[in-house]
């Protein structure tokens, strides 16, 4: 694999466990909902979604500290003037040139699966192809709840979920049985039918189940040959 070498820029913490790293880079294309191999050496890369829309040219990656996990507390440590291998070959098919048409788009996260979306939210193409766009995040805490200035700016309908809190503002529970039982639909205000395409990332057994429960409205996952509603992206 070829590397370019990053210099960190910043380190952010947005919790004991939260991080945002920012690296100057050389020049790397990428689309928006890609992600990238990361390393310290080269032998110990992860992938992370790029949070920074393509046309910035400081790379941002979101993370959060798995504890016994051998590179991410090793990232949250870095501090600015660090170097950071980025890999020169984006990857990943969370992107809107693989997402057929549709009235709405549901873009779908729990924790750091909301890394990807925050650079869709930012490219032009998504604004002139969809009416509405929904922004879903489900955290444990909601001082997980990042990123809010982003998010704010755009036109986005944007819905939380706090798991392990009571939060006012934000829903409780799961995402998958507030598709079931249509709390999430009655939230937005809009439904999820064979009109929407919906974009799942983050937790693998979210995906799964969430994709279980909008099978019962008809949608089904996306595929080149087939296509249809749901564009899955697994961190694990
Ligand atoms: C396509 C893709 C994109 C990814 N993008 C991101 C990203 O933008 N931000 C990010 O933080 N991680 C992302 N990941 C996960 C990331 O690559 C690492 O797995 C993570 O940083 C932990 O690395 P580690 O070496 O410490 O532990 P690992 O050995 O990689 O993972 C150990 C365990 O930690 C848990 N875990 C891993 N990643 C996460 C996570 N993000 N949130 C909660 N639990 C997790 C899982 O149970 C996993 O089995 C992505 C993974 C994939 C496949
Ligand atoms: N978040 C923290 O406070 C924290 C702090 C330090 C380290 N970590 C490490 O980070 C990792 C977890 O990260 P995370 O909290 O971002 O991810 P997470 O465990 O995936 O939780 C994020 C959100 O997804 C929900 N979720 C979990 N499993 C689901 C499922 N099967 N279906 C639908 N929703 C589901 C959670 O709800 P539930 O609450 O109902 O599970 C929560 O609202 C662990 O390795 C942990 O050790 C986390």
């Amino acid at each position: 694999m070829k590397w370019l070498q990053g210099r960190v820029l910043e380190n952010r913490h947005w919790t004991d466990a939260l991080f945002s790293i920012r690296v100057e880079t050389p020049p790397l294309a990428f689309e928006a909902g890609q992600f990238v191999r990361i390393a310290l050496e080269e032998d110990l890369a992860r992938p992370f979604s790029f949070v920074n829309p393509p046309q910035d040219p400081v790379l941002e990656f979101y993370g959060i500290v798995v504890p016994e996990g051998p590179l991410s507390p090793r990232l949250a440590r870095l501090q600015a003037g660090e170097r950071l291998l980025v890999a020169t070959n984006p990857a990943g098919f969370l992107v809107l040139s693989e997402v057929p048409e549709a009235k709405t788009l549901w873009l779908v996260s729990t924790g750091t699966g909301i890394a990807p979306f925050l650079s869709i939210l930012r490219s032009e193409a998504l604004w002139r192809r969809f009416r509405d766009v929904v922004l879903v995040h489900a955290v444990r805490h909601r001082r997980e709840l990042v990123y809010q200035d982003i998010i704010r700016k755009h036109l986005v309908r944007y819905l939380t979920f706090v798991s392990r809190e009571s939060a006012p503002g934000s829903l409780a529970g799961r995402i998958p049985a507030a598709i079931l039982d249509g709390r999430l639909e009655q939230a937005a205000g809009l439904a999820l039918d064979t009109d929407a395409h919906v974009m799942l990332c983050g937790n693998p057994e979210m995906l799964r189940d969430a994709a279980a429960a909008l099978a019962q409205r008809g949608l089904r996952k996306h595929r080149r040959r087939i296509p249809g509603h749901i564009t899955v992206e697994s961190f694990w």
